[in-house]
């Protein structure tokens, strides 16, 4: 697949779509929406801002608060007034597992499934009821609690998407712990620096899993993260691990890794078995307590740990899926993302049970055992809503159509994607091949930081063109600025900020309140800056025209330029190294390296998988760059800056618009550069 490169521009890849062509909702998705019609968006919109505390408090309603507040949303961006904070309904008392388990008991659900696991191998699937979740979170509560884990603590999650992983994170918020859940396909290095970070005395792992047919030693991984982050002086007390390995199909042609084990291991079916008949109650929270961190790349290459609370995450996690999947009891709702990102923390955990839904919690690959999986496991549970990638989407229409034939998913509703713009012809792919022309598509615009959708199309109300984020969330405000700060009113492009504050907003960098105001509110006072640029059309659509800062978006993932930077410069040879994005079929963008090497020294096949490995060494797989390029120079200006947007041109193949060169110390490099381009090992 890498090497597929280089051939889409979104800007133009129109193919198969009428000028300014737009969808409308199929009617029967209208009648019963929770929102129907967009007249009827218009209003509650136009509410949710003017009436924004009272729009809140009536969603806030449907949840149980032990402790009501008088208070509504209360924030202040602008540094010069003081410091940047939200808050929602301070002083109120909740607890967010509770909403999602005992609450839905007592609404009568306990017999209803709370989610369908389906593995890796297509026959190693199971059902947890939400009576049996509620059980197996109490439990795991008191496991936790027999570690010594506390409220405020801070809990390490590395896990395959097993059962466990909700458990655990449900078992977490149940005593007032914060998870940190660190994606299964980070390395022991990027573990490490976030146990570190957070200093959590407990970690869970499991002892492997399977990707398909590869198979990844956890435990391995789990015990050197341990091992690197006593190097650091943070003990890690308990290393609790599932026996995930023992009851999976193996995947023909696999083998099942050897397990290591430590002094410090626990195994979490043993831990469980000891603490079956132990009580272990709720903790109710202040509605600002914090809930969970999970780090996200940032600029300057260290990640940060975006911090969010209880009750506004809560209240924003429950209306965002109700609105934006027109949420229905009868539901069968798929998210196909990994817990180990906001998605899977919002809407595939908490946004999901909040609603009372009957969900889909997926441990395979799209293309395993082949291409036909998702649209195997649609019809398999007769799926309503499911929502997706525009990288699942574009690998999955790239294998081809026939990968579709065979199955019908005449269920579908829905289709959802987030993490990156979509191709128009993505879109119109999963609008007429998956969804037979009767779905509506949800393209949803937002971030960790955001905790739940900002910008996006609601399934009964909005017309849809594809390729648009579309419209406002209730309560969202975005704005769109110049590089002056001026507002752009009407069509144009700029900066995209949100000139207020919603229920689910972060409340903060763990740790570094210095850089939670210099990245989202120093750049444009008074405002939250997302790192996006947008355009807005003549008829007031959304279209994200992707970062603007130095982060780059593969697959659906942000990655930091400067974290594979360093990890290059590492390497003994290396003398300095460039990171840009380039175009990607499938991807969307891929990271493409230049490195300048210290004297002697030539690139060959050999260094460069040595560069590769340091990179999947210190961050993880998804960060490593498929092409490393020797750069006998690198284009600065005189004050040493590089200029990225000359890298980012050669990078693209494209010699033309690579602009003004003359700021540059050294011209010629750039000659080299693209000569280079043809001749990288
Ligand atoms: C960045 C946030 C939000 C969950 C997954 C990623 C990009 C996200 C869209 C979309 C265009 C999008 C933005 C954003 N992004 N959704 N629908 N259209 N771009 O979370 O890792 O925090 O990344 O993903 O660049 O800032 P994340």
């Amino acid at each position: 697949m890498s090497d597929v490169h280089v051939k889409f521009n979104l800007a133009n890849d129109n193919e198969g779509l009428e000028d300014d062509e737009i969808f409308l909702p199929p009617a029967p998705l209208l009648a019963g929406a929770h929102v129907s019609g967009l007249q009827s968006y218009h209003e509650i919109y136009a509410n949710s801002i003017n009436n924004s505390d009272e729009f809140w408090k009536t969603v806030a309603s449907e949840l149980h608060f032990e402790q009501g507040s008088s208070k509504g949303l209360e924030w202040n961006f602008d540094a010069k007034k003081g410091d940047i904070y939200c808050k929602f309904m301070d002083g109120a008392k909740t607890n967010i597992s509770y909403n999602c388990l005992e609450r839905n008991l007592k609404r009568g659900l306990g017999n209803k499934i709370a989610y369908i696991f389906e593995g890796n191998e297509p026959s190693d699937s199971s059902t947890i009821t939400y009576s049996e979740l509620h059980a197996q979170v109490v439990q795991f509560s008191a496991v936790l609690r027999s570690h010594g884990v506390k409220r405020g603590d801070v809990v390490a999650l590395y896990l395959p998407m097993i059962p466990e992983l909700a458990v655990a994170m449900l078992a977490c918020a149940r005593i007032g712990a914060m998870h940190s859940v660190v994606f299964a396909g980070f390395s022991a290095e990027s573990l490490s620096a976030r146990i570190v970070d957070a200093q959590c005395k407990v970690l869970v792992t499991a002892d492997g899993m399977f990707r398909g047919q590869k198979s990844i030693n956890l435990k391995t991984i789990a015990n050197s993260a341990v091992k690197l982050a006593k190097s650091e002086n943070v003990e890690v007390s308990s290393l609790i691990m599932v026996e995930h390995l023992k009851r999976v199909t193996v995947p023909e042609g696999s083998s099942l890794p050897k397990i290591d084990s430590t002094e410090i291991d626990a195994i979490y079916e043993n831990e469980m078995e000891k603490c079956r008949n132990v009580e272990s109650e709720v903790e109710w929270m202040d509605a600002e307590s914090p809930l969970f961190l999970l780090y996200t790349s940032g600029s300057t290459g260290k990640p940060k740990g975006i911090q969010h609370t209880t009750a506004g995450y809560m209240t924003y996690a429950f209306a965002t899926t109700k609105y934006t999947f027109d949420a229905q009891p009868d539901d069968i709702y798929w998210c196909t993302a990994d817990c180990g990102w906001i998605t899977g923390h919002t809407y595939l955990l908490y946004g999901p049970l909040l609603n009372g839904l009957q969900g889909i919690w997926f441990e395979g690959v799209p293309s395993y055992p082949n291409a036909s999986r998702f649209w195997d496991v649609t019809d398999k549970y007769g799926v309503t809503k499911l929502y997706t990638s525009p990288t699942a989407a574009r690998a999955l229409m790239a294998m081809g159509d026939e990968f579709l034939a065979g199955t019908s998913r005449a269920t579908l509703k829905v289709i959802g994607t987030v993490g990156e713009p979509i191709n128009p012809a993505a879109w119109l792919w999963l609008y007429k091949k998956v969804g037979n022309s009767n779905v509506s598509i949800v393209d949803t615009y937002w971030q960790t930081e955001t905790g739940g959708h900002m910008i996006t199309c609601l399934p009964g109300a909005t017309p849809m063109k594809p390729g648009a984020a579309s419209m406002p969330m209730f309560g969202a405000s975005p704005v769109l600025l110049d590089s002056e700060g001026r507002v752009i009113e009407g069509p144009g492009e700029g900066n995209l900020c949100f000139d207020r504050a919603w229920p689910g907003m972060m409340r903060g960098v763990f740790g570094d309140y210095e850089r939670f105001v210099k990245t989202y509110f120093a750049p444009f006072g008074g405002y939250y800056f997302t790192g996006d640029g947008a355009r807005r059309d003549e008829d007031g659509y959304l279209w994200i025209t992707g970062r603007v800062d130095d982060l780059m978006n593969v697959s659906g993932h942000l990655l930091s330029t400067a974290e594979i930077e360093s990890a290059l410069v590492a390497h003994e040879k290396v003398a300095e190294a460039a990171v840009v994005a380039a175009p990607h079929d499938i991807k969307g963008s891929f990271p493409y390296a230049f490195v300048t090497l210290n004297v002697g020294e030539r690139i060959n096949p050999q260094l460069i998988a040595e560069l590769k490995k340091m990179v999947r060494e210190k961050i993880g797989a998804l960060a490593v760059p498929d092409i490393i390029q020797e750069a006998p120079g690198l284009p600065k200006t005189r004050s040493g800056k590089v200029t990225r947007r000359i890298l980012r041109k050669i990078a693209e193949g494209t010699e033309s618009g690579i602009g003004d060169t003359t700021t540059l110390v050294d011209e010629s490099v750039i000659k080299q550069l693209i000569s280079g381009r043809s001749a990288r090992a």
